[in-house]
C-alpha cells in the first residue's frame, strides 16, 4: 500500500472516530448532565399510578369487577340525564383522552365558564373541577347529574333509571332497588334541582334515594379509577433510562431539543415544576397565575370552598372526621384563594382543544407566551412572576410539553 494510501485511510478512521466520539460526547452534555437534584424531580414526576387507592379511600367499591361495569355502562348512558341525550362520554370523548374536543360544554350551556379536562388519572387528584368543589371523585359525578348545564337531572330520576335499568344485571351493589317504594312519586326530586317534590317524599324515601344516588356515584369513579388511567409517556422512559445511567438509550428516547426543554422545566428560576409536581404534573394545589377575567364574578378556588363546605356530600357530611383532613385542614385565605384555579395535569393534553380553565388559549404557544408575560392585576395576590426566556428556550419548552402528550409506541 502506498504511504498515501495509509495516510489517507489513517485520517479517515480518525475522522469517523472525531465523528463517533463528537456524537457520543454531545449525547453525554445533555442526557449525562442531570443534577441530583434534576433527578430526584424526575423521578417525582415519573408516572405511577399507586396513590389511586389512597386518595380513593372514601369509596369502598373501588376494586370491585362489578361497580367498575356498571360504572363504565353508566358512563356512556344517556338515560340519567333530564333530555335523555346527554351522557358522560358526550364530552368526555373517549377516544379524545376523555377531552372536550367539541365544544359540547359551551354548546349546551352558552354560559357556562369552564371546559372540560381530559380524565384520564383524573382518579389521582385530591380536588375536582377547576375551583375544587368537589373533595371526592364519587361526589363529583353526582354534582354532574343535578346540574342544569351538564345532566339536568334529578337524583330521584338518575335512581328510577338506575334500578330499572340495571338493578336485574347488578344484584349485589343494587339490592336496595327492591327496598324503595315509590309509586305515585313525581319524575324529578331532589333538594337542589326539585326540592319541593324532594320535601314531599318520606324521610325513609329520601334516605333511600340518596344511599342508591352515592353507589351510582362510587360506581362511575370505581369505573375512572379503574380504567381511565394515562400512558407511559416518553418522558417516562426517559426518567427510567437516565436513572439506570443508560444516556445512550435516553438520547434515542428524547431529542436534545426536547431534553433541553426537559432542563427548562426543572430549572428553579422557570418555575414550572413548582407547581406541575408529582406524577401527574400537578402538586394539587390551587394557584393564582393571572387567568382571571377582570369585572366578572370569579368562579374560583374562593367560590369553589364556598360550595365544597355546603355541599351534602363532602367527606365531613358522609364520614368521621378523621377521614377528612384534607378539608379540616382546607386553605382559605381570601387573597390566595381569589382568582386561584387548580394546577391541571400536564399529560395527556395532545387532544385538549384549549387550555386553561376558560379555554382562553387555543394552543401551547399561547400558554407559554402567558408565561412569559403574564398581565397581572396591580395590588392582586399573583403567585408566578415573567418567565423571562429567549424565543430559542420557549421552544425547546414546547417540544418538552408536546412529549408529555404522547404514548410511548412499546405501551
Ligand atoms: C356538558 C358536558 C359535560 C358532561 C355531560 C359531563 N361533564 Fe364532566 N366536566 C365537564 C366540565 C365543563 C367540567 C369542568 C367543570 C368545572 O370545573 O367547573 C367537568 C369536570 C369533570 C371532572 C373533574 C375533572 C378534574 O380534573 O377536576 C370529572 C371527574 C368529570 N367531569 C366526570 C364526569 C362524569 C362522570 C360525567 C357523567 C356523570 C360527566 N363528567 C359529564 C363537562 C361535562
Ligand atoms: C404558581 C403555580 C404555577 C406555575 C409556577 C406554573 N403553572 Fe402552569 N398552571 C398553573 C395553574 C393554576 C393552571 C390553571 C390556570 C387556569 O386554569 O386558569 C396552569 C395551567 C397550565 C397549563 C394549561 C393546562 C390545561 O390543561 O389547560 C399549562 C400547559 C401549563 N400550566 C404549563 C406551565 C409551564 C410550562 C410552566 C412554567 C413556565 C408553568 N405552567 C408554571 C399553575 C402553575
Amino acid at each position: 500500500m502506498s504511504r498515501t494510501l495509509a495516510s489517507f485511510f489513517g485520517l479517515l478512521l480518525l475522522s469517523a472516530l472525531f465523528v463517533v466520539f463528537h456524537h457520543v460526547h454531545a449525547a453525554d452534555d445533555i442526557h449525562g448532565g442531570w443534577s441530583e437534584d434534576d433527578m430526584r424531580s424526575m423521578r417525582g414526576l415519573r408516572l405511577s399510578v399507586e396513590g389511586i387507592a389512597d386518595k380513593n379511600r372514601s369509596n369502598e367499591l373501588l376494586r370491585r369487577d362489578d361497580a367498575i361495569e356498571l360504572g363504565r355502562l353508566l358512563f356512556h348512558d344517556p338515560g340519567m340525564s333530564g333530555s335523555g341525550q346527554v351522557a358522560c362520554s358526550t364530552c368526555h370523548r373517549p377516544e379524545n383522552g376523555y377531552q372536550d374536543t367539541e365544544f359540547m360544554t359551551f354548546r349546551l350551556d352558552p354560559e357556562a365558564r369552564h371546559r372540560a379536562p381530559g380524565l384520564l388519572g383524573v382518579a389521582l387528584q385530591d380536588w375536582f373541577f377547576w375551583d375544587g368543589r368537589a373533595d371526592s371523585l364519587w361526589s363529583q359525578a353526582l354534582a354532574v347529574i343535578e346540574n342544569p348545564a351538564e345532566h339536568a337531572s334529578s337524583r330521584l330520576q338518575a335512581v328510577r333509571h338506575l334500578c330499572a335499568r340495571y338493578s336485574e344485571s347488578f344484584p349485589a351493589l343494587l339490592r336496595d332497588c327492591l327496598r324503595i317504594d315509590l309509586p305515585g312519586a313525581p319524575v324529578h326530586a331532589s333538594p337542589l334541582a326539585a326540592e319541593e317534590n324532594w320535601r314531599r317524599l318520606s324521610a325513609a324515601q329520601r334516605e333511600g334515594i340518596d344511599k342508591l344516588f352515592v353507589i351510582l356515584g362510587k360506581s362511575i369513579a370505581a369505573f375512572e379509577a379503574g380504567r381511565l388511567l394515562p400512558g407511559v409517556s416518553r418522558f417516562d422512559l426517559y426518567v427510567d433510562a437516565i436513572a439506570a445511567g443508560d444516556s445512550a438509550a435516553a438520547a434515542a428516547i428524547l431529542s436534545e431539543k426536547e431534553a433541553a426543554g426537559l432542563k427548562l422545566f426543572l430549572d428553579a428560576q422557570v418555575g414550572c415544576v413548582n407547581c406541575h409536581n408529582g406524577p401527574m404534573f400537578s402538586n394539587s394545589g390551587f394557584f393564582v397565575v393571572a387567568t382571571d377575567t377582570p369585572g366578572q364574578p370569579e368562579h374560583d378556588r374562593r367560590r369553589g370552598i364556598e360550595i365544597l363546605l355546603d355541599s351534602e356530600f363532602n367527606c365531613l357530611k358522609w364520614s368521621e372526621p378523621e377521614n377528612c383532613p384534607k378539608l379540616l385542614y382546607i386553605k382559605k385565605d381570601e387573597a390566595e384563594t381569589t382568582g386561584a384555579y387548580k394546577v391541571p395535569s400536564l399529560r395527556n393534553l395532545r387532544h385538549a382543544p384549549a387550555f386553561m380553565h376558560d379555554g382562553r388559549f387555543k394552543n401551547l404557544e399561547a400558554v407559554i407566551e402567558h408565561y412569559q408575560n403574564p398581565a397581572t392585576l396591580p395590588l392582586r395576590h399573583v403567585d408566578i412572576r415573567p418567565a423571562a426566556l429567549f424565543p430559542h428556550q420557549r421552544e425547546q419548552l414546547l417540544s418538552f410539553l408536546n412529549v408529555l402528550g404522547t404514548e410511548a409506541a412499546s405501551k
